[in-house]
C-alpha cells in the first residue's frame, strides 16, 4: 500500500536532520505532538554496501514501531549502491524510501552526492531509476527531497520538471539554493508556480513544502493560501517548540518540558549510545528554555556526566 496516499490532507512531516532526528528524539517528537510521518537521517549508501563502513551508517536505520509511518532517507552518487541499499531497506518494514537530493554541506557536494546532483540530472534520473526497479518490487514509494537550485532560485523549474518527470510519489521541495544554504528567507513566492508545474508533469505526486515553516498553524496558514501544497515539513521549528506538530497548540510550562526531557533520557538510556552523552546535551536547550530559572538550570545540566547525574541535577532543582 502506499501510505503517501493514506495521510490528512494537508499531512505534516518532521524533516530529517542528521545527529538530530535519531529513534530517540522522532519518538520524544511523537510523545509531544505528532508529525504524520517520519523521516530516517539520511545514511550513505556507498558507506552502507561497504563491507567496513556499514556499522557505522546502518545505526540510521533503527527506528521504533510507534514512528510508522517512516520514511528511508539515503544519499550518495553511485546508482549500483542505491539499487543494493534499496534491496536491503526493502526488507526492512519501511514506508517507503526517499533520497537526497539537498544536502549542501560541502563534503556531500565534493562527492557528488546531495545537492551537487541539481547540477547533475543524468544522474540524478539513473539512481532514481535504480532505486525504482528495486522499490517497485515490494510497491515501496519513492520521493525526492531537494532544493530550488544550485546556484539560483530561477533554477527551479528546469529541475523540478526532471524530477517529477520521474514519477515520484511525492517530492519535497527545500525552497531555497544549495548556495542560500538557510541563510535567507525559504522563497515562497515559488510555491504557486511549483504546484502549477507539479499539477501539469506529475499531477499525482504529492508535493511537501520546507523551509522556515515554524508549527503547524503557520504550516496550516500555508497550505490554505496555496491549494494543492499536500504536506508541510518541518525540521528546525521542533527546536524552538518541541510541541510544535501538536493538534491544538498552547502555552507549554515547565512542568512538562521537564517532562519531556526525561522521556528523552529514558529513551536514550535504553536506544543510545551511553558512550556519546555529551552530543546529548544540545538537547537540552530545547527542553529547558522559556521559563523562569531555565538559564541556571540548563548551566548545571551542562556539567552532567551522564543520564544518572542530569535527571539527580533535575531533581535537586525543581524539589
Ligand atoms: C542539523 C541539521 C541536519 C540536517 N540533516 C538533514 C538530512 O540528514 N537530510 C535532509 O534531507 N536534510 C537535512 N537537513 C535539512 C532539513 O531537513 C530541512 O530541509 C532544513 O532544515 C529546512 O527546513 P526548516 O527551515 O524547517 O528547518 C538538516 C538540517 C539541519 C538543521
Amino acid at each position: 500500500m502506499n501510505f503517501w496516499y493514506n495521510l490528512p490532507q494537508p499531512f505534516f512531516v518532521l524533516a530529517p536532520m542528521e545527529d538530530v532526528t535519531d529513534t530517540v528524539f522522532r519518538q520524544v517528537v511523537a510523545r509531544a505532538g505528532r508529525p504524520d510521518v517520519f523521516v530516517t537521517e539520511f545514511m550513505n549508501v556507498s558507506g552502507f554496501t561497504h563491507p567496513t563502513g556499514r556499522e557505522s551508517v546502518a545505526r540510521r536505520l533503527k527506528y521504533a514501531s510507534s514512528e510508522q509511518p517512516i520514511v528511508a532517507q539515503i544519499w550518495g552518487n553511485r546508482p549500483d549502491d542505491f539499487a543494493q541499499t534499496a534491496h536491503e531497506i526493502a526488507q526492512m518494514d519501511f514506508a517507503g524510501i526517499d533520497i537526497n537530493m539537498g544536502c549542501p554541506d560541502k563534503a556531500v557536494v565534493r562527492s557528488g552526492g546531495g545537492a551537487a546532483l541539481i547540477q547533475n540530472p543524468e544522474l540524478a534520473s539513473e539512481i532514481i531509476d535504480a532505486v525504482k526497479r528495486v522499490a517497485q518490487k515490494k510497491r515501496l514509494p519513492i520521493s525526492v527531497k531537494t532544493r530550488v537550485g544550485f546556484s539560483r532560485a530561477d533554477e527551479w523549474r528546469g529541475w523540478l520538471t526532471t524530477l517529477l518527470e520521474q514519477d515520484l510519489d511525492a517530492l519535497t521541495v527545500h525552497l531555497r539554493t544549495r548556495r542560500e544554504m538557510s541563510r535567507v528567507p525559504a522563497h515562497r513566492e515559488l510555491i504557486p508556480d511549483i504546484v502549477k508545474l507539479r499539477d501539469k508533469v506529475a499531477p499525482h505526486a504529492k508535493l511537501i513544502i520546507n523551509g522556515d515553516i515554524r508549527d503547524r498553524t503557520d504550516g496550516l496558514k500555508l497550505a490554505d493560501e496555496n491549494t494543492g501544497v499536500d504536506g508541510l515539513m518541518i525540521g528546525r521549528g521542533v527546536f524552538a517548540n518541541p510541541f510544535c506538530f501538536e493538534p491544538y497548540p498552547r502555552q507549554h510550562d515547565r512542568a512538562e518540558l521537564i517532562e519531556l526531557l526525561k522521556y528523552h533520557l529514558d529513551l536514550f538510556d535504553t536506544h543510545g549510545d551511553a558512550r556519546k552523552f555529551e552530543p546529548l546535551k544540545k538537547f537540552f536547550k530545547i527542553y529547558i528554555n522559556n521559563f523562569p530559572g531555565a538559564a541556571d538550570l540548563r548551566a548545571k545540566l551542562m556539567t552532567a556526566k551522564n543520564t544518572d547525574t542530569a535527571r539527580q541535577i533535575i531533581k535537586e532543582v525543581i524539589k
